[in-house]
């Protein structure tokens, strides 16, 4: 049985913008969301060209969009287009969520971290930032976010590993330039394992361990097995490194869940209803 869902001239508009953005999982998640709770809107995806975004960010409110989320690679272009940034954007140098205010204003702000944090909670009850130093592995977007949710979060060190020493150099000088305080510890490299001593969470927020990647360079054995291990890589959903935590008996936690609470606050601004994310949900989102 088919069946059709239609929308009204009154519908609530939103949508993803990236480039590309056809492997976005975004509109599945949204589309399963104001299905559920029978909402009259629709989340569309948004192809737009870097040289393009700042146009098409600006026309939103023109279009009578709500708002939209914003994916690689806009959003630093979001960050500097927005009409006014929340202090999480302001300190991630991002923005992947704007909403059109009553007053046409464009907000930016950014989930991501919110996303990150929410999912180790559902994942594992008992984990909290406070307890013990954690060690981010790359020096990317995603980690900028990771660093300030965990010290946000009360973590009291975050061990930043990275391939390039200089690279992760860089992101601990910009945040302390923003205004992010807490313990941000530059490791090499080489140093990477012994870096894992006494730590209470490993996270990798580089592309290894992707499908076509190769697994992450990193022996766990100075880990303690109390640690929690998350990648917020999720294709595939079981990473190597998830994969040989898990064995040694680290609690695990995968890194689909961040997508999907990332996406919470943006549906709860743009639909008005709180969301949940679930088993099904989960399912419905990782067939597509
Ligand atoms: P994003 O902004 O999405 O986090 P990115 O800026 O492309 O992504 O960052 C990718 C991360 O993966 C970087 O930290 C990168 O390390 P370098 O700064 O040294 O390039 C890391 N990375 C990529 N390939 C790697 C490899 N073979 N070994 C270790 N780290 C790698």
């Amino acid at each position: 049985m088919t069946t059709v869902r239609t929308i009204t001239g009154k519908a609530k508009l939103a949508g993803v913008m990236g480039w590309p953005i056809g492997h976005s999982r975004s509109p599945r998640l949204h589309g399963w969301w104001l299905q559920h709770y029978g909402i009259d809107g629709a989340y569309v995806p948004l192809a737009v060209a870097p040289e393009r975004a700042e146009q098409a960010i600006r026309a939103l409110p023109a279009l009578g969009f709500r708002g939209c989320n914003v994916t690689v690679p806009l959003k630093e272009i979001a960050f500097r287009t927005v009409d006014r940034l929340d202090d999480t954007a302001r300190r991630m140098g991002a923005v992947n969520t704007i909403v059109v205010a009553e007053d046409g204003a464009l907000e930016g702000g950014n989930t991501d971290g919110f996303g990150f944090l929410e999912n180790l909670r559902a994942e594992q009850p008992d984990w909290t930032a406070e307890r013990g130093p954690a060690v981010v592995v790359g020096a990317g977007g995603a980690a900028r976010a990771v660093v300030v949710a965990l010290l946000d979060a009360g973590a009291p060190e975050v061990r930043l590993i990275n391939r390039t020493r200089t690279r992760a150099e860089e992101l601990a000088a910009d945040l302390a330039a923003v205004g992010v305080t807490g313990a941000v510890t530059v490791v090499d490299w080489v140093s990477r394992e012994t870096a894992l001593d006494g730590v209470a969470l490993l996270v990798n927020t580089t592309t290894q361990g992707m499908a076509g990647q190769p697994a992450l360079d990193l022996s766990l054995r100075a880990l303690p097995v109390s640690a929690l291990v998350n990648d917020i890589v999720y294709v595939p959903l079981e990473t190597p490194l998830l994969a040989e935590a898990g064995a040694r008996g680290n609690p695990v936690a995968g890194g689909i869940g961040m997508l999907l609470h990332q996406a919470r606050p943006g549906f709860k601004a743009w639909f008005g209803v709180e969301p949940q994310v679930t088993a099904e949900l989960t399912r419905f989102v990782l067939e597509g």
